[in-house]
């Protein structure tokens, strides 16, 4: 039988997962498709109620839900229980609703992809100590980075994620700004001047070194003023799609059992989105 899958949120109109998904399931000649579905924070519960009874067998979940449909789900894995958010359910071969959380994992793999597994004893400063950027340090974390630092602009919110960790350090951004040549991957990860579109700067990127990675979790615009700022100085860039894409290739992959094609949906994305 035709399997299904769906990605719930509020807004959904503009995701690009249902066409990256269908995209693969069709390269990969698998019977089954992938739709957006629009759920209102007050809908939850019976969302999920309605997405178990109808058969998915499994969705991903954007903004808003992400943390408050873990009380719905049957278990949590390891990451997503640390995260305290989940955006991958997978209905289990016993019908029950696990959750995951690829987004980390999918930024690691981003940055892995353009600089290699080499750097995992290197400084890494993590800028912003939201939900994002929560998601990011366990991650690294997991997959074994030893050095990180999380700087904020409420030093407090980074200090609690590093005090959850029991690792790192917690500095404001005058400090990220002043120390940035410490510095070999930066992850810019906070969200200024996302709801305006205007983005703005966290920091300044002057004392930034030629030698620097330097990430950003935003993909449209694939080209960010933080990004833009970090070429002009001669960094290696990493912009946001890889860790989009990858973050929906391992939700395949919990799903279905196999890793789709990355690097060409990342070049098809990349050229919608304007890059070259
Ligand atoms: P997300 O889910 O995208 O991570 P979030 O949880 O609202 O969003 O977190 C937003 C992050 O961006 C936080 O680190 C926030 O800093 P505070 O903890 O001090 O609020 C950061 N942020 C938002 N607007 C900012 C701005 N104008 N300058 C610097 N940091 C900003």
């Amino acid at each position: 039988m035709k399997k299904w899958f769906a990605v719930i949120g509020d807004p959904i109109e503009h995701s690009k997962s249902p066409a990256m998904h269908n995209a693969w399931f069709e390269e990969m000649d698998i019977d089954a498709t992938y739709i957006p579905i629009h759920v209102a924070s007050h809908q939850l519960e019976s969302a999920v109620a309605g997405l178990k009874t109808l058969g998915a067998s499994g969705w991903n979940v954007t903004i808003p839900h992400k943390t408050a449909i873990i009380p719905y789900l049957d278990e949590l894995d390891e990451l997503a229980q640390k995260m305290g958010a989940v955006n991958t359910v997978v209905r289990t071969q016993e019908g029950k609703l696990k959750g995951y959380n690829t987004d980390g994992i999918g930024f690691v793999r981003s940055l892995e992809d353009a600089v290699g597994t080499t750097h995992k004893n290197k400084s890494v400063l993590l800028v912003g100590a939201g939900g994002a950027a929560r998601g990011i340090a366990f991650a690294m974390q997991q997959q074994g980075y030893r050095d990180l630092t999380m700087a904020n602009r409420t030093v407090a919110n980074a200090q609690a994620i590093v005090d959850e960790m029991g690792m790192g350090r917690a500095i404001s951004l005058q400090e990220a700004e002043e120390t940035l040549a410490d510095f070999s991957i930066i992850v810019q990860m906070t969200s200024a001047g996302l709801a305006t579109g205007n983005f703005s700067m966290p920091f300044s990127l002057d004392r930034l070194t030629t030698e620097a990675i330097v990430a950003d979790i935003v993909y449209n615009p694939l080209m960010t003023p933080f990004l833009q700022a970090a070429e002009e100085q001669g960094a290696t860039i990493v912009t946001g799609l890889g860790m989009f894409v990858h973050q929906g290739a391992i939700a395949f992959e919990h799903w279905l059992g196999s890793y789709p094609n990355t690097n060409s949906m990342i070049a098809q994305l990349k050229a919608q989105l304007g890059g070259n």
